[in-house]
């Protein structure tokens, strides 16, 4: 019988540790590249003792009544957690572990292609030219805005956004950043970034990248009124969770030039994307790849799996966002 669940198919590495430890039988994998349905993941979860999910999966208290009270651990495959009730784990026991770390510079260069593909308008200027449009060179053709020595502003300033910060040495930028709490002296001058209050941050990035966590209190931090204190000029980039940004307000804010670009890899309602933005040129988009390189997916997998085999083993996680369950 299954003693673990895993809800995708996964990096092999990461499913391969399972296997080593548990042995093939009891791994129930999901061996598809699509979200497991609903009623399957209900199903197949029953008795096992942890599961390697996906921010996909909704782990909630119906998830964890379908489990069952042997389940130890849900090992979720991405930084964010928002799609877990961690509360409601943490009254069962059940541990909820993350992948911190090993996808940190990954996304920052993700949102450093979105920064710099929504200012010089890559995605707007390929279409163009695949689309046979291309006549001739134009002084005039596809004017962005410059990146290098202009202020760049952060919204949660945790591990991405302080590798976004470090990264902006290279352009010769100012860094400004708002977070719930101020960084440390060090930390701050290791980033070269200056805490502001959000009036500040909003007035003064050229670039504005968010990093914050998706909570009660960040969601749709981002709106109609930050839109319209942002400078018309700003290009806005999300490589967080889609749902800290209003998208229709975004996409009103772009069409009237509100503000000048968007580089976009998180949406609402993934995979749905809000028709507004797909009509809009100066809307750079990818479909939620923030760290997906080789590399780091094998070592998110690696991290689940890593976690699981020590948690079933009567050893901490490596990675816990729940410590408390560790409590005697
Ligand atoms: C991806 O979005 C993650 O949270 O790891």
């Amino acid at each position: 019988m299954a003693r673990v669940l895993v809800t995708r198919y996964i990096p092999e590495n990461g499913y391969q540790t399972l296997c080593d430890h548990f042995g093939a039988n009891a791994v129930d994998l999901y061996n598809e590249d699509a979200p497991i349905p609903r009623e399957t993941l209900l199903a197949r979860v029953k008795d096992v003792e942890g599961v390697v999910a996906l921010l996909t999966e909704r782990i909630d208290d119906a998830f964890l009544d379908a489990a069952g009270d042997q389940l130890r651990i849900v090992a979720n495959m991405a930084v964010g957690y928002d799609n877990v009730d961690v509360e409601a784990c943490t009254k069962r026991g059940v541990l909820v572990t993350n992948t911190p770390g090993v996808l940190t510079d990954t996304t920052a260069d993700l949102a450093w292609t979105l920064i710099l593909g929504a200012a010089r308008r890559v995605g707007e200027s390929e279409r163009f030219l695949r689309d046979g449009k291309w006549q001739y060179w134009s002084p005039t053709l596809a004017l962005g805005v410059d990146v290098y020595q202009q202020t760049l502003g952060i919204y949660g300033m945790g591990r991405i956004g302080q590798a976004v910060a470090r990264r902006a040495k290279g352009f010769d930028m100012r860094v400004i950043y708002h977070n719930r709490n101020r960084l440390d002296a060090e930390t701050e001058a290791a980033c070269g970034a200056t805490y502001v209050d959000m009036p500040t941050l909003l007035a003064e990035s050229d670039v504005l990248s968010l990093h914050c966590p998706l909570t009660p209190e960040t969601r749709h931090a981002f709106g109609t009124a930050e839109f319209d204190a942002m400078k018309n000029s700003a290009v806005f980039v999300n490589t967080t969770r889609g749902p800290v940004v209003d998208e229709a307000a975004l996409a009103s804010a772009l069409h009237k030039g509100k503000i000048f670009a968007a580089g976009l890899d998180v949406f609402e309602e993934e995979p749905r994307v809000h028709p507004d933005l797909l009509t809009c040129e100066r809307a750079f988009l990818q479909p939620h790849v923030g760290s997906a390189t080789r590399a780091t997916r094998g070592k998110m997998a690696q991290i689940a799996a890593d976690n699981l085999v020590a948690v079933l083993s009567g050893k901490p996680p490596l990675t816990c966002v729940n410590e408390a369950v560790l409590k005697p």
